[in-house]
């Protein structure tokens, strides 16, 4: 969180008269000492039991007494927890009203997850960002890493099955399905959240959900909570082989969050057999978070859509697109009537829809 530095302070970085570079190596050292702190338990414990002595603290969490002070004081000045004193000889730490409500695993906003996963992207998996920037092409693989790491992988899925449960009711009312018996490709739409809901809204459309493996597994549990085996089916098939997609052409074709893990000419060659896995007069609908500004100016929003590419630079070899741009593939691959929504759930997302034409 945010140093709250006085304004005579603050000044002499913002004069250039001290390295402002200091102020981020502050911040990158208090997000990992709290990330250190979130997987002790350290906010989970006194959301669960209130505020803790030192020794009470160390003792619940099995920490050494010493260690956790000195990380507790850290955190008490990046304003993660309070501290007052027990006694007059006992440091007693709670969590910040800011922590209580967006960094323990109970409420229901818990912003927990997404801190959770961001410190094992910084930390472990941009290890090598350089290289990535010099050669241009990813010097890692984001999913073989998900998949080597459980837990991350975990919480990407959870992630993202939340923002579509976020995302969905606006979309169902959004993308055109037909009204009578229908066929809809999910491509990469592995937790089938997309699915799942489409599905309830419309009794007579049934779904493919294509995916790699690890990612289906979710899919396949969600499918089944929400009984609907008998309507979507989950099958593996790789967005990179060269094999067509599967199956009858499709009336809707679902491509959310999907093109901006792959360069331009991947996406043109995906774009294609998208196109011909589609029925004609059927709907191509994307979502993307898009490299243009929010419409609604968000100075974080946007900072985070430009973060967020750097990541998939380095993890696929993809980034964030303008909205022209996508618009652009599109039409090139034949589809026609390209148009884009803005989602009130999400001012960086925005819907893309376009549609096959019935000759052609
Ligand atoms: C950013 S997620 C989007 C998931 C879902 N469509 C959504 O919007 O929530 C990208 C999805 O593509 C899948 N994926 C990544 N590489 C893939 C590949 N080579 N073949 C098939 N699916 C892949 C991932 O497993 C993941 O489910």
């Amino acid at each position: 969180m945010p140093l709250n530095l006085p304004d005579r302070e603050r000044l002499v970085y913002q004069e250039g008269r001290a390295p402002a570079a200091h102020l981020d190596l502050l911040h990158a050292a208090g997000f990992r000492a709290a990330g250190a702190a979130q997987r002790l338990g350290v906010f989970d414990t006194l959301a669960e039991h209130g505020p803790q002595s030192a020794k009470g603290l160390a003792a619940r969490l099995r920490c050494d007494q010493r260690a956790l002070t000195i990380l507790a004081r850290v955190l008490v000045d990046f304003g993660y927890l309070t501290e007052s004193v027990d006694d007059g000889t006992d440091a007693v730490w709670d969590n910040t009203p800011a922590s209580a409500a967006f960094l323990s695993d109970g409420t229901p906003d818990t912003y927990a997850l997404v801190f959770s996963f961001w410190q094992r992207v910084l930390f472990d998996h941009w290890d090598r960002l350089e290289e990535t920037v010099r050669s241009g092409t990813p010097a890692a693989d984001f999913y073989r890493w998900l998949e080597e790491h459980p837990d991350t992988l975990r919480e990407f899925q959870t992630m993202l099955t939340r923002q579509s449960r976020m995302l969905a009711p606006e979309l169902i009312d959004l993308v055109p399905v037909p009204a009578g018996p229908a066929r809809l490709l999910d491509v990469g739409g592995g937790h089938a959240g997309y699915s799942v809901a489409f599905c309830r809204r419309h009794p007579q459309l049934r779904a493919t959900v294509l995916d790699l493996a690890g990612a289906l597994a979710t899919g396949t549990q969600a499918i089944g909570e929400a009984g609907l085996v008998d309507r979507i089916v989950p099958y593996e098939w790789d967005i990179l082989s060269p094999e067509p997609i599967p199956g009858p052409p499709a009336d809707v074709v679902l491509l959310f969050n999907i093109v901006h893990g792959y360069r331009p000419e991947q996406n043109a060659r995906l774009l294609r057999r998208v196109v011909a896995a589609t029925a004609p007069g059927g709907t191509v609908a994307l979502v993307e978070p898009v490299d243009d500004p929010a419409p609604a100016g968000s100075v974080s929003g946007d900072a985070f859509v430009k973060l967020f590419s750097l990541n998939l630079l380095h993890g696929q070899g993809g980034q964030a697109y303008p909205y022209g741009e996508i618009a652009g593939w599109l039409r090139e691959v034949g589809l026609v009537d390209v148009r884009q929504a803005a989602l009130t759930a999400s001012p960086n997302d925005r819907l893309i829809l376009a549609t096959r034409p019935v000759a052609g």
